[in-house]
């Protein structure tokens, strides 16, 4: 079946199937490369994100609280008000909204998500409870990430124990008696008490928006297949002008010169210029037409004796 095609026909088909094989490949290669790279990505994000918000806890519990504000007021107290800047998740979360009201990172969520939260905008929904859950049972596990969906899009999210590792903590975690009267005012006595030395209370959590970077990824895939189409493109304009020009259209001329040679009605010589495979086959076409016309003028001049 193939064998029976045109010249250009298979050169298309060739260059077709090719195209098809490469753009399989890049498919399967190239998208697997560079959705690991936009899982780096975010998962780069997230990383700086969740590591500055350690920090911001470390400095409030020390620089903020123990050595300024302990020394100024003991009871944690300002004008009959709790000092809420005295709390680690306090300024963490202040921190994070700063950052949250900047455009870019509208769509970035930070949360310390907790089974027994002292303020309730900390409570852990569904899935941050699955995820505090497997931290209680496998007190090794030091991280956990991964995707989640919500109606917004794709969120990538990175999550670490939060663990009472000092007894400090449970000055105002343990009973509401220790609290401050300030912290139980404002807070109240339900949540954020009972916890235990060493407990994993909750986890420390960053969402970063995933589905922007992976239609990046996308773009870019799609970027790569229309320029390798396009390099087909010229690559098959170019092959197909060639062909034309040397190798079809020389043939169809010696074609139609050798049935006019063999007719009778042509006694000129095949024109090749180019030197060439077709210019040697030229060269040979005319040789033999030389020596048919020798053999048939001697056929002519002794027709009895051949
Ligand atoms: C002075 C009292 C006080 C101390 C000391 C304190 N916390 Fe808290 N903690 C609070 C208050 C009040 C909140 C709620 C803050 C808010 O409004 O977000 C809180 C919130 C938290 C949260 C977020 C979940 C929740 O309960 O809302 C975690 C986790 C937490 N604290 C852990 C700790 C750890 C760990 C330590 C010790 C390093 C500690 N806390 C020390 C008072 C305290």
């Amino acid at each position: 079946m193939f064998q029976n095609l045109k010249l250009g026909v298979k050169l298309n088909l060739i260059l077709l199937s090719v195209f098809l094989i490469i753009v399989l490949i890049n498919g399967l290669l190239l998208s697997n490369i560079l959705q690991k790279n936009a899982e780096q990505e975010v998962k780069d994000k997230a990383l700086v994100l969740i590591e500055t918000m350690t920090s911001v806890r470390e400095y409030t519990s020390r620089n903020v609280t123990q050595n300024t504000i302990k020394k100024l007021s003991p009871e944690l107290e300002l004008d009959g008000q709790f000092i809420k800047t005295s709390v680690p998740a306090y300024s963490a979360n202040e921190v994070f909204n700063n950052l949250q009201s900047r455009e870019q990172y509208s769509d970035f969520f930070y949360k310390e998500a907790t089974l027994n939260p002292t303020a309730p905008g900390d409570r852990a929904d569904k899935f941050e409870a699955e995820i505090v859950e497997r931290f209680r049972d496998q007190p090794d596990l030091q991280e956990q990430f991964g995707f989640r969906k919500v109606p917004a899009g794709n969120l990538f999210y990175i999550a670490r124990p939060l663990q009472i590792k000092n007894e400090s903590c449970l000055v105002c975690h343990s009973t509401p008696d220790r609290a401050p009267a300030s912290q139980i005012k404002t807070y109240g006595k339900e949540g954020g008490f009972g916890w235990e030395l060493n407990e994993i209370v909750g986890a420390q959590m960053i969402q970063v928006p995933a589905s922007k970077v992976f239609a990046e990824a996308r773009r870019l895939q799609l970027l790569v297949i229309g320029i390798l189409a396009a390099g087909f493109i010229i690559a098959a304009i170019i092959l197909n002008l060639f062909l034309k020009f040397s190798i079809i259209s020389p043939l169809t001329k010696m074609s139609k010169w050798s049935r006019d040679v063999s007719t009778g009605t042509l006694d000129a010589d095949f024109e090749h210029k180019p030197n060439d495979e077709i210019g040697v086959l030229a060269a040979s076409v005319n040789r033999l037409k030389v020596s048919l016309e020798m053999a048939m003028n001697m056929l002519k001049q002794n027709p009895e004796n051949p």
